[in-house]
């Protein structure tokens, strides 16, 4: 197994809890974008997808609210980010979600997009250009423009800031929701992320909740050791592919890592369904079912079952638990896996004496390797720092929001000192639940984010008309 998958998937999955509903309504449209923007010799174009709802506006130079795309099909971001369309309903915005190339259907090669030599061209850069080509484009159609918002959560909340940072003229303030910017190389501690996921299984009810997690590696292995152990495990979770080799247990711990940062990341206040039907809350109903401490094995690990049941079988309709295949038909995973392989390198890492997570030591040499048996490229460490500069932020009219039960928060921006960088904690907010549509269960802290956020993009907007 690729085990960086492991990594990669944490920011695709998450965008995709969706409320389950198809709300908002668009025209699909299509853009022509150079393949390659900083090569002058190469003149091969492709198209990407562009969502557009022109509905709200009353003027021509009317704000555009343009959300910078993400590692999957756009459609499903714009279904899931039910603030940009509440709000611009308000502002009387236009409203473009732009599909980020090689996602969705924005692939230059079709089909062949990842074969060897097509996928040179999928970087942040190329990205923003296109994003950059597509507002000159609806402003020539208007003839005139008004102010641009950009907005992205996680990946996209990123991308809108780095839109931002690069391109000032043409963007007049950004929020990033959820955007781990600083995730990278020497500006965070690479445990952090698992020290977070930890934490908030430690405190939604007791610390026996984490306890019981960390012992359970132990308990798995010990009863794989032993055939009687092993009938037994296969029994207590009806895998769909029963644990035979090593390599089996491996796949399924790793699946139970992206279980628990998942349950972190879509800890919402309200009901979920989408990829995984969840329930309001999915942590704690989680942990309600390892409350107590268990020192047998077997009563652990039936304990483990049925809290790991809130995630892969809340509706009760799973026939065999699926610890392979979880996440293999999402077309964004191979991009983001290039991408993570290329610039996106974020170093993970965990002690299982300081967390519940496994350990698991940063080792670049490793990850390097595994990129270029895969893709035949090896990954630069520093060039997202390079290109989009560290923790000194010389930059203006960004927001960014984080919310402290999310395990990327950690590689947030949660202090800045700029008078023009605005930092917004949602004390009680899971994986930038502020993009997502209003609901009446939201708690105090996530309506006071989106206010304020308002505030402030209002702001930037009249500042806009006004010179
Ligand atoms: C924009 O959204 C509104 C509200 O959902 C809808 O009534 C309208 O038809 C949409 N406009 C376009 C151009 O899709
Ligand atoms: C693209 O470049 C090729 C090779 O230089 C040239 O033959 C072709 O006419 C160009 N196409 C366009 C649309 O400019
Ligand atoms: C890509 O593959 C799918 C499934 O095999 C097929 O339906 C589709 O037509 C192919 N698309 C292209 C552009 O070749
Ligand atoms: C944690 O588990 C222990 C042992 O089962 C139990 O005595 C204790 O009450 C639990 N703690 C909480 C806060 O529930
Ligand atoms: C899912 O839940 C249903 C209803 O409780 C149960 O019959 C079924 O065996 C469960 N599936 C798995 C894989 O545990
Ligand atoms: C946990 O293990 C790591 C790596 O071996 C070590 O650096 C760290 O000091 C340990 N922490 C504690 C609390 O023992």
């Amino acid at each position: 197994m690729f085990k960086l998958l492991g990594i990669t998937i944490f920011l695709f999955i998450s965008s995709a809890f969706a409320d389950g509903h198809n709300n908002y309504i668009y025209k699909i449209k299509e853009f022509e974008v150079p393949l390659d923007h900083f090569n002058f010799e190469d003149n091969r174009t492709f198209t990407i997808r562009y969502l557009w709802n022109d509905s709200y506006v009353n003027r021509e130079d009317a704000p555009i609210f343009f959300y910078t795309g993400n590692e999957g099909d756009i459609e499903l971001f714009a279904q899931n980010t039910g603030f940009v369309w509440e709000y611009a309903a308000e502002a009387h915005a236009y409203v473009v979600f732009a599909e980020h190339r090689y996602y969705g259907k924005s692939l230059p090669f079709g089909n062949a997009s990842f074969e060897h030599g097509n996928f040179g061209f999928l970087n942040v850069e190329q990205t923003l250009e296109d994003y950059a080509l597509l507002l000159q484009h609806i402003w020539e159609t208007k003839h005139v423009r008004g102010p641009v918002i950009a907005y992205g959560g996680s990946y996209g909340g990123m991308l809108a800031a780095w839109f931002r940072m690069k391109y000032p003229s043409a963007v007049q303030g950004a929020l990033a929701a959820s955007a781990p910017v600083w995730q990278f190389n020497g500006l965070t501690k690479c445990d952090i992320y698992s020290k977070i996921v930890t934490s908030v299984f430690s405190t939604v009810l007791s610390e026996n909740c984490s306890l019981n997690i960390r012992n359970s590696w132990a308990a798995l292995k010990s009863m794989f050791g032993t055939d009687e152990g092993k009938k037994q495990l296969n029994g207590i979770f009806k895998f769909c592919t029963p644990l035979g080799k090593q390599e089996d247990l491996d796949d399924f711990m790793d699946y139970l890592e992206d279980v628990y940062g998942n349950l972190a990341m879509a800890n919402y206040p309200y009901p979920n369904d989408f990829l995984a039907p969840l329930p309001a809350w999915p942590v704690r109903a989680f942990c309600q079912y390892l409350d107590k401490i268990y020192t047998v094995n077997s009563e652990l690990i039936q304990a483990m079952q049925r809290a790991l049941s809130v995630y892969s079988n809340y509706t009760g309709s799973s026939k065999c638990l699926d610890y392979k295949s979880a996440y293999e038909p999402s077309m964004g995973i191979d991009a983001w896996a290039v991408q993570t392989c290329s610039q996106m390198v974020m170093p993970m890492c965990s002690y299982l004496n300081e967390t519940m997570i496994r350990d698991k030591p940063w080792d670049f040499k490793e990850y390097s390797d595994k990129c270029y048996n895969k893709y035949k490229i090896r990954p630069k460490l520093n060039e997202i720092t390079m290109r989009y500069g560290d923790k000194k932020l010389d930059a203006s009219n960004i927001i960014f929001s984080n919310g402290l039960l999310d395990p990327w928060s950690g590689g947030g921006v949660l202090q800045a000192g700029y008078a023009d960088i605005h930092v917004i904690i949602i004390p009680e907010g899971a994986h930038h639940i502020d993009l997502r549509a209003a609901n009446k269960d939201d708690p105090s802290s996530v309506q006071q984010a989106r206010k304020q956020e308002k505030d402030i993009i209002a702001q930037w907007i009249k500042e806009f008309y006004d010179n």
